[in-house]
């Protein structure tokens, strides 16, 4: 048997709250104190025909995944690493909305339990100001270009201190308590998160996409702005003006066209 709790994460009390909200996304959620990656543990459940909904919650990951091949700093006690198991009847091409209307879910549900203003940098950070507080990574398994399920993987930094971080991350990164000065529970964490990102997916699946790109564009910290995008190809600078149906970020270049870009880093050059 999987141990449920550890420390300030309690994983059968956010069941409880959570079914008492009866949602669908968290309506069973598996515990590990110590996975390679919660990312790779929901694949292996939906491969093995878990339905829809199951979440894999561990408090330290070995082999935490970024997006672009990353690594994700996944220490002990102290932050949110999560990943939902989702079979929605959409084309590949649809796939990216899973990612930013977790993002929203995720940045609303932030917002609603601390004061923290927290801002999605496109296309799936979870940001303070210009410093990371979370990412969400989203993987799939598709037949015949439809999803037979999708992975929505979610990390919040939430009790780690800045002396815990890698140099190489220290400048980049925040927490919530490094925002708050103050430790958070990441059991209650844990469940406003689930408790919206099943609102969000329920909104999207009922063919709501336009009020979740709106959403996100509200919470959104790129568009308007004077951005650099290091994408695979090479890197461009220009205004990011929107975010398509597909989540790509549309970007008008110095010459006046514009161009659509689907994966890569922003630095946005006019920080506020
Ligand atoms: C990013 O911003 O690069 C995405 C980071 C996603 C990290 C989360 S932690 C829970 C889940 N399991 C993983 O291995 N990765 C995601």
């Amino acid at each position: 048997m999987p141990a449920s709790a550890v420390s300030d994460l309690s994983v059968d009390a956010a069941q409880n709250a959570l079914a008492r909200r009866s949602v669908l996304l968290g309506r069973e959620v598996v515990f590990f104190e110590n996975t390679d990656s919660t990312n790779i543990r929901a694949a292996r459940f939906a491969l093995e025909g878990s339905p829809e909904g199951l979440v894999v919650v561990a408090d330290q990951q070995s082999e935490g995944r970024g997006r672009l091949g990353r690594t994700w700093f996944s220490p002990p006690g102290r932050n949110l690493y999560l990943s939902a198991v989702v079979r929605p009847a959409l084309p590949v091409s649809e796939v990216a909305v899973l990612t930013l209307l977790a993002a929203v879910a995720c940045a609303r549900a932030l917002r609603r339990l601390t004061p923290v203003e927290v801002s999605i940098k496109w296309p799936n950070d979870l940001v303070v100001g210009d410093r990371k507080l979370g990412g969400i990574l989203t993987e799939l398994s598709a037949r015949h270009n439809t999803v037979s399920h999708a992975v929505i993987g979610i990390g919040v930094n939430v009790n780690m201190t800045a002396a815990e971080v890698p140099d190489e991350i220290r400048p980049l990164a925040t927490s919530l308590r490094e925002e708050t000065g103050r430790p958070l529970s990441r059991t209650d964490l844990l469940v406003e998160i689930l408790a919206d990102l099943d609102r969000w997916y329920r909104v999207f699946t009922a063919g709501g996409k336009a009020l979740v790109l709106a959403e996100w564009m509200r919470l959104d910290t790129t568009v308007g702005r004077e951005v650099l995008v290091a994408a695979p190809s090479g890197t461009l600078t220009g205004t990011a003006e929107a975010v398509d149906g597909g989540g790509r970020l549309i970007l008008r270049l110095p010459d006046g066209s514009v161009t659509a870009v689907s994966s890569g880093d922003v630095t946005v050059l006019n920080q506020l």
